[in-house]
């Protein structure tokens, strides 16, 4: 007999964007596999999976026979926050070579706003002044240390963007790994800190979990070399707010670039803002495309249904 092949069925959940908006084109394309609104779901024993960001904290519990849940980022700290989430759902993340590549070039971006001092040149240009000042004041890359916390898929490439444009860079990892050519990999339990007290400009993509929550506090900041710059792009959780405040207002840290907060959207009364050695950028350093997102869920649910572990699954239990 020949038995006509059902659509794997998944659900969107997100209690912040619009997902099927977003992403509604880019799934339909997908073959054997059915995408639906929550409110379009009339059987929920037969959702399989979940395409997902910042879920409500109850999202998971209409869903008994859950088994995978593929996050839109890279990121999966939202999904694993939510306490409905099944305990043995296998939880996917996207892989996506350009979101490391707008990334990597976002940050040369900042690292070129603060070694050359871009704001100084904003203001000139804005009392039409010109003032030429580089050929005595310029620090060559060469001398200039660019710290990276968080060495997995973003910090490689940024790593190597910043390493291109011949700054030495020192990295924070889990394991020491072989050396590379100008980039020096520091693990153990006070890599952190001591790749903050070489830096020059700090650049932090570390996970969100336990451990790294506040992990940019005052004992970071103040070990860093005085006139030090920070790029955060991690999330907002990482970052002890007032006490980056501290630091640039005593005139320790220069500047810092920030694209995660704390909460998000900032609220319009919150100091960063007019702070003015503070970029400010709204969470999109770097994005994923519909299209990689849709390619991620197709590449899982076939793995799953294969019954393969997919090749983008984290550890829940370190959390990236
Ligand atoms: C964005 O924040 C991501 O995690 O990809």
């Amino acid at each position: 007999m020949n038995v006509a092949m059902r659509p794997i069925e998944g659900v969107y959940l997100c209690d912040q964007l619009d997902l099927p908006e977003i992403f509604g084109d880019a799934v339909a394309g997908i073959p054997d596999l059915r995408l639906l609104k929550p409110s379009d779901v009339t059987d929920p024993e037969n959702i399989r999976f979940a395409l997902a960001w910042r879920p409500a904290p109850d999202a998971f519990d209409a869903y008994p026979n859950l088994e995978l849940v593929q996050v839109i980022a890279a990121g999966v700290d939202p999904v694993l926050r939510t306490p409905s989430l099944p305990k043995d759902a296998v939880v996917t993340r996207v892989h996506d070579p350009e979101q490391a590549a707008i990334m990597a070039g976002f940050t040369a971006w900042q690292v070129v706003w603060h070694h050359r001092n871009m704001k100084a040149y904003l203001d000139a240009a804005r009392r039409s002044e010109w003032t030429r000042k580089l050929i005595k004041t310029l620090r060559p890359p060469s001398q200039v240390t660019i710290g990276i916390l968080g060495y997995g898929y973003m910090g490689r490439a940024i790593a190597n963007a910043v390493r291109a444009m011949g700054f030495p860079v020192v990295v924070a990892t889990r394991s020491a790994g072989a050396a590379q050519d100008g980039i020096t990999r520091i693990a153990g339990a006070d890599a952190v800190q001591k790749v903050a007290a070489h830096s020059d400009i700090l650049i932090n993509v570390l996970p969100l979990t336990d451990e790294t929550r506040g992990v940019l506090n005052k004992n970071l900041f103040w070990a860093m070399p005085q006139g030090a710059a920070l790029i955060q792009l991690g999330r907002g959780e990482h970052l002890i707010e007032d006490d980056l405040l501290d630091a640039l207002n005593a005139n320790h840290l220069s500047g810092a670039s920030l694209d995660v907060f704390q909460q998000e959207p900032l609220p319009p009364t919150h100091p960063f803002w007019t702070h003015p050695d503070i970029v400010i950028t709204p969470h999109e350093a770097s994005v994923t495309s519909p299209v990689a997102v849709a390619d991620a869920l197709a590449q899982s649910v076939r793995e799953m249904a294969q019954g393969k572990h997919p090749t983008t699954a984290i550890d829940r239990e370190s959390g990236y």
